[in-house]
């Protein structure tokens, strides 16, 4: 034991269970336990040939050291173009910026404008960063209910309610993670007339799994929407999950410059920037061919299709039809006040998802990590093969409780 006195803003916040029960489900394999880990929020695709390729050549040809804080002009210039190409949206250079993975440009933007005394209205289910960032920058998160009932989205109605004269920010996610809810134009819309009336209201939008959308659906992005409030939106958008490069850590934002200029800051004392080689790689999955992405996306959609269909054939649960993203949000009240055939009582959703993992193999997060419960969160990010046999496995564990 040393005499560590932590500071009070990291005793805050804990480590993400996700990667908690990732890390388990790694130690239990490797005790020749059999799991099967749907805990990650990561593609189980190779990342493409090409992009690794580019990386390699980029090493040789000597892009092995510091760029410039706010990122490489090769690879601005390619993000520029995907915005006009994909969204519609022209931004100047200084209106982007790259950082290590989407999560930075989150916590550089929340640490530009968050400080004691404000309010971040963060709709519930929500990515467990968001609220561990606010908490982070001694901010307050106003965590907004967003159930089944409404489709995992928030309204427009519900927007109003929550914004108060401390509201600072309002943080969307479409596709969402965990809910795989996807913001129509027409919702954006209608939360754009509410915000037209809060001018101090800023919205961070992450939009980082815009790519996966299913059934034809197209992902659509509040300052394409509600061009007027362009320059009041930072859009959040990265690498990771469309090409599956999650280890590449390459995150970009575009936004005001103002604002950029403020959260370069953050960067430039923290990380001094994000990987030379890492920005070589994703000019050539921007710039370079697409049709690893769609073919990602029927995948995803396949495999969305199968484990839906089993989580909803299971006694106790009941699980909408994601519209994006890789990951399926069960409702697991059924199977709350149960007891397992060991005798373990299940009270809540982590105790379920516990025993997923223990009695059953089955690596999952609890819906109270991301504000909503009773649920869990299933990764679909994994082979059918492997789908099949964890749908299979939940079934048998969830016909195994007992109702007490
Ligand atoms: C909603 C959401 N935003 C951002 C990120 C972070 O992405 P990156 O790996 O680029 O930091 C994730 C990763 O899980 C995510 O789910």
């Amino acid at each position: 034991m040393t005499n560590l006195k932590a500071a009070q803003r990291v005793e805050r916040i804990s480590t993400s269970p996700s990667a908690i029960a990732s890390q388990r489900a790694r130690e239990l394999r490797a005790e020749g336990h059999d799991i099967l880990a749907l805990s990650a929020g990561e593609p189980d695709f190779q990342t493409p040939p090409h992009v690794i390729e580019a990386a390699h050549k980029a090493m040789l040809g000597g892009q092995t050291k510091y760029t410039t804080i706010s990122g490489t002009p090769e690879l601005k210039a390619a993000i520029q173009e995907k915005f006009r190409r994909e969204n519609g949206l022209d931004y100047a250079n200084d209106e982007i910026m790259v950082s290590t993975g989407a999560k930075q440009v989150i916590f550089n933007a929340i640490m530009a404008m968050v400080e004691k005394g404000d309010e971040v209205i963060v709709p519930a289910p929500y990515w467990i960063s968001y609220e561990q960032i606010v908490q982070l920058a001694n901010g307050t998160t106003k965590i907004v209910r967003c159930g089944p009932e409404a489709g995992f989205k928030l309204s427009a109605e519900a927007l109003k309610k929550s914004i108060t004269p401390d509201t600072r920010l309002l943080m969307l996610n479409t596709p969402s993670n965990p809910s795989g809810a996807v913001y129509t134009a027409e919702d954006l819309k209608e939360l754009a007339d509410v915000l037209r009336k809060h001018p101090n209201v800023w919205i961070l939008t992450d939009d980082i799994y815009e790519r996966i959308v299913f059934d034809g659906r197209k992902a659509a992005t509040i300052a394409a929407v509600a061009p007027d409030l362009k320059d009041r939106t930072l859009i959040v958008n990265g690498v990771s999950k469309a090409y599956a490069m999650t280890g590449f850590r390459i995150g970009y934002a575009a936004g005001p410059s103002e604002l950029l200029s403020q959260m370069l800051k953050v960067q430039s004392q923290s990380t001094s920037g994000p990987s030379s080689v890492g920005q070589a790689a994703a000019v050539a999955a921007l710039a370079g061919p697409q049709d690893f992405v769609e073919n990602c996306r029927k995948a995803y959609q396949e495999r969305r299709d199968l484990i839906v269909s089993m989580l909803n054939q299971t006694t106790g649960l009941t699980c909408q039809t994601p519209e994006g993203a890789f990951y399926a949000f069960p409702d697991c009240s059924g199977l709350m006040g149960t007891t397992t055939p060991e005798g373990k009582k299940i009270e809540n959703d982590r105790d379920l998802v516990m025993h997923f993992m223990d009695d059953h193999g089955v690596a999952l997060v609890h819906g109270a990590a991301y504000g909503l419960s009773p649920n869990f969160r299933v990764s679909f990010a994994a082979s059918m093969e492997v789908l099949e046999e964890a749908g299979r496995r939940i079934q048998t564990a969830a016909n195994a409780l007992v109702k007490t």
